[in-house]
């Protein structure tokens, strides 16, 4: 068996009724590595993270989750993996250190290392001043990091994390990326989805923009940008003469309308001095850099 990936689908298809969902999705996520799961609403995020949690069985296609297949071994599945899923599910009524000894036991770890599991989670997620207090007057961020402590109690193999930061504040989730990234420094294997591009650019080794229960593009964040070709620099002038004579010089595209060229640039303050050498007249400029927002919106638009 190939173990190369501990994390794999191939044509994966679910349709709920007449509607499809995930109409062919191949995925494979290698060993240790963060992977993220980027599309809009309805793309089949939560329902590729609840067939791998085993929670949900496909129509057609494989799903192999640490060598094991989803369907024909669900046990040794859910003992590698965990899952914190889209909505915190913490009980509110006990402590923090309540809900993770609760876990602990359900993981039937022994009294001694339950304990000093539980102090460690609690040191790691930065909850030591609210451990003994009752979630329920915890922050949405608080709430978030107790989650995700909640699915290391038994140090699994593959974490799975359905929107991990939804809802919050740039504070909370600066914590969770925080979190995320020590996580995988532990050498877990995480995967997560998001609707946010920056989150994937800041935590994916690898990401998968879904669409229509498929995958339409993949690569690392730098990979995914590259597609939309370089920087270009937008040089803007006064007059239809003076950006007719730029264009002459130096070729890229003009807009008239907006009295603007764009050049192709890398963006370095010796090619743009290069250029502003060569054209005469520019009164502003202005880079633009393809952005992972703009890779989002150009694949997954609507037509
Ligand atoms: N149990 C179900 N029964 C019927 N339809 C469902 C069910 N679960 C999901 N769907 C539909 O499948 C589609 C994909 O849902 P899914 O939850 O996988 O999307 P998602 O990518 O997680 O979206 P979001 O970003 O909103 O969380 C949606 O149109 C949803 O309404
Ligand atoms: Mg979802």
């Amino acid at each position: 068996m190939c173990m190369a990936y501990t994390i794999e689908t191939g044509d994966l298809a679910k349709s709920f009724g007449k509607l499809p969902v995930l109409t062919g999705l191949d995925l494979a996520v290698e060993a240790g590595s963060v992977f993220a799961l980027l599309g809009p609403n309805g793309a089949g995020k939560t329902t590729t993270v609840r067939i791998l949690s085993t929670l949900l069985t496909a129509d057609a296609g494989f799903a192999r989750v640490a060598g094991h297949d989803v369907a024909r071994e669900p046990v040794k599945v859910r003992e590698a993996l965990s899952l914190t899923g889209q909505y915190a599910a913490v009980d509110e009524v006990l402590t923090a250190r309540e809900n993770l000894a609760l876990m602990a036991r359900l993981r039937h770890l022994c009294r001694g290392p339950a304990r000093r599991r539980v102090g460690e989670l609690i040191e790691r997620f930065g909850l030591q001043e609210a451990a003994d207090r009752r979630v329920a007057t915890y922050s949405g961020g608080m709430k978030r990091r107790l989650d995700l402590a909640m699915s290391l109690v038994s140090q699994p193999q593959v974490v799975v994390l359905d929107e991990p930061t939804t809802g919050l504040d740039p504070r909370s989730r600066r914590d969770v990326w925080d979190a995320v990234a020590e996580l995988a420094a532990s050498g877990a294997t995480v995967l997560l989805t998001t609707q946010y591009l920056e989150e994937a650019d800041r935590l994916a080794d690898r990401i998968a923009v879904i669409d229509g229960g498929r995958v339409v593009a993949e690569g690392s964040a730098d990979e995914l940008k590259a597609r939309l070709g370089d920087e270009t620099v937008e040089l803007f002038f006064a007059d239809t003469l003076a950006l007719e004579a730029a264009e002459r010089e130096v070729g890229g595209s003009a807009e008239p309308q907006r009295l603007c060229l764009r050049v192709a640039s890398d963006g370095s303050a010796e090619a743009i001095r290069r250029l502003l050498d060569q054209v005469g007249g520019v009164q502003r400029l202005q880079l633009h850099r393809p952005s992972l927002d703009d890779v989002f919106l150009s694949l997954t638009e609507r037509v």
